[in-house]
């Protein structure tokens, strides 16, 4: 038998999670993230079924964007961080891509081409996060510019991101919402235009603040985005389960040390199970002693300093475990925060670091109302 680290997606899950998302923001269109190949999920696989279901797909680069555009995805793209030289713009152009401007060097770039199509432009604008956005103050001058341009579609589209959502009693989120509304005030005085504020967490805090277009991420992927509910609280399901076996099992006296660095001493005679999952299929290293993972549905606890390909495991809660039982490191009964806890990591990183040589694989969707979404896009 071959390596048994696997990542099972389903397909039910992600679009539950989609129309919980939409039961939130009823009224807003729906761009849907899956930059950083789909969190780690597949940036085809999950375009392909999401395509139908939604306004536009979000990703961080234009090879992102072709990537899609090569398996046949022809809904709107959205080039969230903009273009990164000259050329993309052309690119951007011919493709329909939308393409956010953020620094003044875009719109020097643009100046200088001619693009063969109108680009369809969205203005970013930092309301305090620190990150990409034109200067609140002197965004509208970048806005005037773009309108004047010939080689940008209209209407102008404007976002911008919020850092603190997942934390409802952060100060700083009523502050950005407030500078957003008076800047779109300011804005739509010019002419009618579209609007985005929120990621996931803004779907489900705020509200009054979903504007035209929500960009949820980690919510699709069912994961929880606030810092103060779980996906379970949310109705949010995950989409990927972690799954492995266990490759051997030993019954460890007192005092024996367990991998590398002897982290972990056992305190008593202990039966230990040896898992085929590690760092190198994304299970980070510096996880924690105590960390839950599942032994034939059966929470045990990770001993030891997490091997390359290997996770060593406490088994009294499930002394009769032998070689080949089946083993559940995040995903359905164990959710990833739950793991992510052990870890100096968020479910972002956990899920976008799943790597490359675990196998992946889909689950139909049975609902026959959505069989036709569905696409050998891997
Ligand atoms: C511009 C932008 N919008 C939306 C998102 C989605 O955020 P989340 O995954 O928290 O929903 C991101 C993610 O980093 C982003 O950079």
């Amino acid at each position: 038998m071959s390596r048994t680290a696997v990542a099972i997606l389903s397909t039910e899950n992600l679009l539950h999670n989609l129309q919980v998302i939409k039961g939130q923001a009823p009224h807003s269109k729906v761009i849907a993230m899956v930059k950083a190949n789909a969190y780690g999920h597949g940036l085809r696989s999950v375009s392909a079924r999401l395509e139908k279901h939604v306004d536009m797909l979000g990703v961080a680069s234009i090879d992102e964007a072709l990537a899609l555009r090569k398996v046949g995805i022809e809904i709107p793209i959205i080039l969230a961080e903009g273009v990164f030289e000259p050329n993309e713009l052309l690119v951007a152009s011919t493709e329909g891509f939308h393409v956010v401007f953020h620094e003044e060097i875009q719109l020097q770039w643009l100046a200088n081409l001619s693009c063969p199509l109108p680009i369809q432009a969205w203005l970013k604008v930092d309301t305090g996060m620190g990150r990409l956005g034109f200067d609140i103050n002197k965004a509208s001058d970048y806005f005037d510019q773009l309108s004047k341009s010939r080689q940008i579609a209209h209407p102008i589209r404007i976002m911008s991101h919020m850092a603190c959502a997942d934390d409802p009693s952060n100060p700083l989120n009523q502050q950005q919402i407030e500078a957003f509304q008076s800047f779109i005030q300011k804005i739509s005085a010019k002419g009618p235009s579209e609007y985005s504020l929120c990621n996931s967490a803004g779907v489900f805090q705020f509200p009054e603040s979903h504007y035209s277009f929500i960009r949820p991420g980690i919510a699709l992927y069912g994961a929880s985005p606030l810092l103060n509910k779980t996906a379970a609280e949310l109705s949010l399901k995950p989409v990927m389960t972690l799954q492995t076996s266990l490759i051997a099992r030993k019954d460890v006296k007192k005092g024996s040390p367990i991998g590398y660095g002897a982290r972990f001493t056992c305190p008593a005679d202990l039966p230990v199970g040896i898992i085929a999952f590690g760092y190198g299929d994304g299970y980070p290293r510096t996880t924690k002693d105590g960390a839950p993972i599942l032994v034939n549905n059966t929470k045990c606890k990770l001993i030891g300093r997490v091997s390359m390909d290997m996770i060593a495991v406490y088994l009294s809660p499930c002394p009769t475990a032998k070689v080949g039982d089946p083993v559940i490191l995040c995903g359905n009964d164990l959710p990833i925060e739950e793991v992510a806890k052990f870890t100096d990591n968020v479910s972002y990183d956990l899920l976008t670091g799943v790597q490359n040589r675990v196998k992946f694989h889909w689950t139909r969707y049975t609902n026959t109302a959505t069989n036709g979404l569905l696409r050998n896009a891997g």
